[in-house]
């Protein structure tokens, strides 16, 4: 496969090497992510994640294998050790939905190469086009806020939501960034808040449990997410925090708007309580990990209810910024969603 480069994926001498998005931004680590075993370890510890780019690595990883000589049952059987490897976020199904039928081509080894190929590309080309049509809805001056991490390193491009923060900033438009920091793993204040510092976006960490009072005081213009799935109604899964977020949109009247592509629609889930939440482990809650070690603060037996993502209502949501535009709440009303 030819070598190819995005923030946080690289195919070199057909090898794939993740950047470890757990030791980020201390370290800049490129691991090797050569068999399934592997990747679905770097996935199971976000070493790799990020709805659009879990898919990604999954699809070209089995490219590679088969550029490697396996056989088309052991890529069948690799596909779906893969499509398990984590269960909300619906891009991972939806990519490896296209390599499978690739995998039923005659030469299934290039036909899944230039399908991994493929989906990077689009991946690129869908979040411009996010970015551009999410950046319509910026308002000069804007003080927005976003939850975990959308950016470079989620996805093959420019990212969801965060493209369209960086997008506007590109044309002036934004003011500040409150990074909510993202309990438990903390992606929005180790990479959203590198990622908009590489970009020179101005931007300020808080804690999650401060948006509150920055809505109360007026100091928030429009809220920006990305999401791991949008079902058929419209429900959104994202990362846990983000529907407590829009009921304090919802109740300040701020906007509040989900930035995705299609790769993450579901059509033929109904609603956000047909989404399978991922339950992760304890020690995620009872302490932190990263490239500093391991603290724990809870006691060591303390029980711990640990929901890696939760449903936000599209009753709370203000417009899904997708890579075809704007879908509005009448949209969604009248079907846009549901097939
Ligand atoms: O558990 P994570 O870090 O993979 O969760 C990521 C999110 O919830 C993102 O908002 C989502 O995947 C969109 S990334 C473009």
């Amino acid at each position: 496969m030819q070598t190819l480069q995005t923030t946080s994926l690289r195919v070199v001498d057909n090898k794939l090497w993740i950047l470890d998005q757990q030791a980020l931004p201390q370290q800049k680590n490129w691991l090797p992510a050569d068999n399934t075993e592997a990747l679905v370890g770097h996935i199971h510890a976000l070493r790799v994640r990020g709805a659009p780019l879990i898919g990604l690595s999954a699809s070209l990883l089995l490219a590679l294998l088969a550029e490697h000589g396996m056989t088309r049952d052991a890529l069948g059987q690799a596909l779906d050790v893969l499509r398990a490897a984590r269960p909300t976020a619906v891009n991972l199904m939806n990519n490896l939905d296209r390599m499978k039928q690739a995998l039923t081509q005659p030469d299934f080894a290039a036909a899944l190469g230039a399908e991994a190929l493929r989906l990077v590309q689009e991946d690129r080309e869908l979040c411009e086009r996010i970015a551009r049509a999410g950046s319509e809805l910026v308002a000069p001056g804007s003080r927005l806020l976003t939850h975990c991490n959308t950016g470079g390193l989620a996805t093959a491009g420019v990212g969801t939501a965060l493209g369209v923060i960086a997008r506007a900033h590109e044309e002036g438009k934004v003011a500040n960034v409150w990074v909510d920091e993202t309990r438990p793993l903390l992606q929005g204040g180790r990479l959203t808040a590198w990622e908009l510092g590489e970009l020179a976006v101005p931007y300020q960490l808080i804690t999650d449990s401060m948006a509150a009072s920055l809505m109360a005081q007026g100091q928030v213009d429009a809220v920006w997410v990305g999401a791991d799935r949008i079902a058929a109604n419209g429900d959104v899964a994202n990362k846990i925090g983000t529907y407590s977020l829009a009921v304090l949109a919802k109740f300040h009247n701020v906007p509040f708007y989900v930035a995705a592509p299609q790769t993450t629609l579901d059509p033929a889930c109904p609603n956000g309580a047909a989404i399978p939440i991922e339950q992760r482990s304890a020690a995620e809650v009872t302490g932190v990990a990263g490239s500093f070690g391991a603290v724990q603060w809870a006691p060591e037996d303390a029980r711990v209810y640990n929901p890696a993502f939760d449903v936000t209502p599209a009753a709370l949501i203000s417009g899904w910024v997708l890579d075809s535009g704007v879908v509005t709440p009448e949209d969604v009303a009248n079907g846009r969603f549901a097939g």
